[in-house]
């Protein structure tokens, strides 16, 4: 190997013209797809107030948002709901009367060549905020969470979803959701699993948002160890083995390790999720006028397609595909 003075890394780089076209990785508005919260009721647009810029949406009034992101070359949602009623067992995930399931269908309707992903998980949907059945002694029960977890999806299914992605954290919740799937016929509906999802303080805001914060205890008895690789990687390889079609890595920008790792590991599609705490620093910072919103967001996103991931979930979506339209603004 040649060294300097032989060797200047300077050559490519000084010239703007060489810089831009040895760009080695791009992120465009084919990658991002953006999340939405759907809520029962009519006539809303409600500002969440743990997030600024994102609302809650009836359903009626969904093409407002949908719409501008469409335009710019967003092509894909990810649906959480907010129901209209929570019990113990979160039946309300399966009714084919609340939010989510009434979007899904509306959206396929006005929008055929939109993708629709639809969040599987109980904690919007049970009294007590946790991710299943709670057993008397506050944990979490995993085999009885499956059969809830497999209604709710095959729910989703039949109202529209093109993909169900299970952010719970059971063991087995992938396999579960597939064989259930399958037996009603929705064999074409994919599992985008949150493969690696941390138990992370970055979700507060969501949680505020949604409505889903356990009201005791918390999530690390289900969601991952943020500080331990290997177990990380392993609960990811699970889903693979038990047939998710794309994994989710969760928060994204504390995970682009695990994704990089997770690049090598396998050829399934990857999503990084820059989560709701990720989604309010960055904007907050560039409230505050410290850092430059624009090129902030750029780099940060971009940063998960060089990590290895294929597809980029957040809140920042159709901003950024309007970043990315304007050519004005490069890295
Ligand atoms: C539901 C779910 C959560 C997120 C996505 N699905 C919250 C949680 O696990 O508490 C977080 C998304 C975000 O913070 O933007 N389980």
């Amino acid at each position: 190997m040649s060294y300097f003075p032989i060797v200047r890394m300077r050559r490519v780089r000084e010239n703007k013209t060489i810089r831009n076209m040895l760009t080695e990785v791009t992120l465009e508005p084919r990658h991002l797809i953006l999340p939405i919260f759907v809520c029962a009721g009519e006539n809303i647009s409600n500002p969440i107030r743990s997030l600024p810029g994102v609302s809650h949406w009836s359903v009626d009034r969904l093409p407002e948002v949908v719409e501008p992101a469409v335009a710019l070359g967003v092509k894909a949602f990810l649906l959480f709901g907010l129901p209209s009623y929570k019990d113990a067992d979160g039946t309300s995930a399966f009714d084919p009367e609340q939010p989510v399931q009434r979007a899904l269908g509306s959206l396929r309707e006005k929008y055929p060549d939109i993708f629709l992903i639809a969040d599987t998980c109980m904690c919007e949907y049970t009294s007590h905020g946790h991710c299943g059945h709670l057993r008397p002694d506050g944990v979490v029960d995993n085999d009885e969470t499956l059969s809830l977890l497999s209604r709710a999806a095959v729910s989703q299914a039949h109202a529209g979803a093109h993909m169900v992605a299970p952010s719970d954290m059971m063991d087995g919740r992938v396999s579960a959701i597939r064989a259930a799937l399958d037996a009603a016929d929705l064999t074409g509906v994919g599992i985008m699993s949150y493969a690696a999802k941390l138990a992370s303080a970055f979700y507060g805001p969501f949680r505020d948002a949604a409505g889903s914060a356990p009201s005791s205890g918390d999530r690390k008895g289900y969601q991952l160890p943020p500080f331990n690789t290997r177990e990380i990687i392993r609960d990811a390889v699970m889903d693979i083995g038990e047939g998710a079609d794309m994994l989710i890595v969760k928060p994204a920008g504390p995970c682009l390790d695990i994704a990089a790792r997770l690049r090598e590991r396998t050829e399934l599609p990857l999503a990084g999720y820059v989560v709701s705490g990720e989604y309010v620093m960055l904007c907050t910072a560039a409230e505050a006028g410290l850092l430059d919103r624009e090129l902030t967001l750029l780099e940060y996103h971009t940063a998960l397609r060089r990590a290895g991931c294929d597809l980029v979930i957040t809140y920042y979506a159709t901003e950024l595909a309007s970043l990315l339209a304007n050519r004005a603004v490069k890295l």
